[in-house]
């Protein structure tokens, strides 16, 4: 099994749902001594990558946290990605949705795009 040099997360969050999730799971970076940076896009230059200092090694991961905005990423993560420089690492994408209740029954929420919160 292939282990991971470092994790960075990327982040959108409006409520402050996804912010939370890039929160936790950088917890369990931490617990499994997995070197973890969790950046919120609001607070960088997103059109300036060189002053990220993206460190790159082979098994260094990415993961892309955003809420998903009419069945989708809000543009701002959309356009974020759209920029991100190519390489051959590993990413992933999680979305959080907004559930509704009716009744008993609790709805998962809607997104449009193919990954699960
Ligand atoms: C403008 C807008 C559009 C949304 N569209 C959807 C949607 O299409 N499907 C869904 O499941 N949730 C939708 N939501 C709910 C958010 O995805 C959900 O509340 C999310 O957890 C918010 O994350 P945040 O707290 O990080 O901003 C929408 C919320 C907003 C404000």
């Amino acid at each position: 099994m292939a282990t991971v040099d470092n994790l960075t997360i990327f982040y959108f969050t409006g409520t402050g749902n996804s912010g939370k999730v890039a929160e936790w799971i950088s917890q369990v970076a931490d617990e499994l001594k997995v070197p973890c940076e969790s950046i919120s896009i609001a607070n960088i230059d997103r059109r300036n990558f060189s002053k990220l200092n993206l460190s790159s090694k082979p098994n260094s991961r990415f993961l892309f946290i955003s809420p998903t905005h009419g069945f989708n990423y809000p543009p701002v993560m959309m356009h974020f990605i759209m920029r991100f420089p190519k390489g051959t690492n590993k990413i992933a994408l999680l979305n959080t949705r907004g559930g509704l209740r009716i009744g008993k029954w609790v709805t998962p929420g809607l997104s449009g795009i193919a990954h699960p919160c």
